[in-house]
């Protein structure tokens, strides 16, 4: 099944490819492709360099696994269980420096961003979750007071969309929706729309 993105304007293969998945197969991934995940987002950019992120990687129902899994809202349990990875990003939020890190979410996103699309390129699929404890995540991985957990992260291959509970099958199928681009893409000040659609 795909649910390529239908872009108005072109844009790389890897981008439109993923999106995010709620049936996924079992199946493990090679320890090599999994990495390179993790490369990739250690070569994305952050404020000052400071790379204020941490992954936490559970893998094929290991102890990590099942203590991500149980910070998770029941709503991302009933489908999460069918995956083979589970990650609980974290950020520092303060610089190495010791000051406060303003940008510490906005790059522990990007990373993951990163870590998307390296994804993409293995025909590996990620769907990031806030659905979950973050307190209780604290606990369980016994996360220091500097640190945040931020999101659970599912990887894996593109399962069967049967193998979903049946409220879950729908949305699976349905079409991905997005704004237009003069909701969001604006000129002389905020909220009017960019000459880029006009001329
Ligand atoms: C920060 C963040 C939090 C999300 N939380 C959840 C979640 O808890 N449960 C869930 O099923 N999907 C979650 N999603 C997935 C979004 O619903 C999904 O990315 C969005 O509908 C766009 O669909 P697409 O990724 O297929 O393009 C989350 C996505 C992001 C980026």
């Amino acid at each position: 099944m795909s649910k390529e993105a239908k872009t108005t304007y072109g844009i790389h293969s890897l981008l439109s490819k993923r999106w995010s998945p709620r049936a996924f197969k079992k199946q493990s991934i090679s320890r090599e492709i999994l990495l390179s995940l993790f490369e990739a987002a250690r070569w994305s950019p952050s404020a000052f360099n400071d790379q204020p992120w941490y992954f936490i990687i559970g893998n094929n129902n290991d102890k990590t696994f099942l203590g991500i899994f149980e910070t998770l809202v029941e709503f991302n349990q009933l489908w999460t269980k069918n995956a083979p990875v589970l990650v609980l990003s974290c950020g520092r939020k303060k610089t190495q420096k010791g000051d406060p890190n303003n940008s510490f979410k906005y790059d522990v996103g990007q990373a993951v961003a990163h870590l998307s699309i390296q994804a993409t390129s293995h025909n590996l699929y990620v769907h990031q979750m806030t659905g979950f404890s973050p307190e209780k995540a604290t606990e369980v991985f016994e996360i220091p007071d500097e640190f945040e957990a931020l999101s659970v992260i599912v990887i894996g291959y593109l399962g069967d969309t049967a193998i979903l509970d049946p409220r879950m099958q729908k949305p699976e199928l349905a079409e991905r929706e997005r704004k237009s681009f003069d909701e969001f893409i604006f000129q002389d000040k905020f909220g009017k729309k960019s000459n880029l659609l006009t001329d």
